[in-house]
């Protein structure tokens, strides 16, 4: 059934950290929709992957390697992304990274990384798509954010920092640029099953945290959070701008103290 409210055909969409776990698995879910895809990421060949996968199923794909810690390239991406589909209707930034510490052994060069990627290339990427969104009467951003906006834990003081700047800025970009008709949600995933976190579920004892500590029992996987990005991105949210979405499986829920009886 074609569904006019969740319609992506046509739709130009670049992906930052396209070749990442999240960032591929987006890519081709709006590829399999009938959207044209930019898939950005560090690394030609693992774009190349990616682009290949989509195209070998008729999508439509092309790729850019940027670093996007320089504005300038941030920039660059932006506008080739616009030459190569003929337009720019949504980004999606799921570039980001991690270097989990404790925060006594965190180095300024720790820091510098982190936000680099994760706070200022969403911040940059969304400056440089703005005029051309603006320009074309529209547009959607949808941030990858995190549950450490509002939820910590031990070793990822300064990524937590960053997540919750991305949804700051998710409700910043969203405050100004409504007039422009240009809509910026985010989503705030907890540990979703992927390689980026595998430190922190791949040990027994932190499986067992996860899985008794979260609502509905275990971890989700990273097609749980599919359907979230896709409802930001299309008609289906037209009247929502500047949220997050919590895609925890229920921990902000609340506590259960009959555990400890
Ligand atoms: N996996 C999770 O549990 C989880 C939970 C919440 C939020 N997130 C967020 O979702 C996003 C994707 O996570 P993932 O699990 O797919 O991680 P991932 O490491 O698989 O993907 C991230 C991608 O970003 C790219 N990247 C890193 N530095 C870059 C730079 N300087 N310029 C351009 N690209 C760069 C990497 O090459 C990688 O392909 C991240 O922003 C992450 O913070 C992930």
């Amino acid at each position: 059934m074609f569904d006019p409210l969740f319609n992506l055909k046509g739709k130009r969409v670049l992906v930052t950290g396209g070749a990442g776990s999240l960032g591929t698995l987006i890519s081709k879910a709006f590829a399999e929709r009938g959207a044209d895809v930019t898939i950005q990421d560090l690394n030609q060949e693992r774009i190349d992957d990616v682009r290949k996968a989509i195209t070998s199923e008729s999508g439509k794909a092309f790729s850019i390697a940027a670093d996007l810690t320089d504005p300038a390239e941030c920039s660059r991406v932006v506008e080739e992304a616009n030459q190569l589909m003929g337009g720019l209707d949504i980004v999606i930034n799921t570039a980001g990274i991690n270097r989990r510490k404790p925060i006594t052994e965190v180095t300024e060069e720790d820091f510098n990384a982190i936000v680099s990627v994760n706070m200022k290339a969403i911040y940059f990427i969304s400056q440089a798509a703005h005029p051309i969104m603006k320009a074309a009467g529209g547009g959607v951003i949808v941030n990858m954010s995190s549950l450490s906006a509002r939820y910590s834990f031990n070793t990822i003081s300064v990524y937590a920092a960053t997540k919750a700047a991305v949804s700051s800025i998710t409700r910043s970009t969203a405050r100004e640029w409504a007039k422009d008709k240009i809509r910026v949600n985010c989503i705030e995933p907890s540990v979703i099953k992927t390689d980026f976190t595998k430190p922190l579920w791949g040990e027994p004892h932190r499986t067992k945290f996860f899985d008794e500590t979260t609502p509905i029992g275990r971890l989700s996987n990273p097609e749980e959070i599919i359907g979230a990005v896709i409802f930001l991105a299309t008609d289906a949210s037209s009247y929502i701008t500047g949220q997050s979405i919590v895609i925890d499986g229920g921990i902000l829920s609340g506590g259960d103290w009959d555990s400890y009886a």
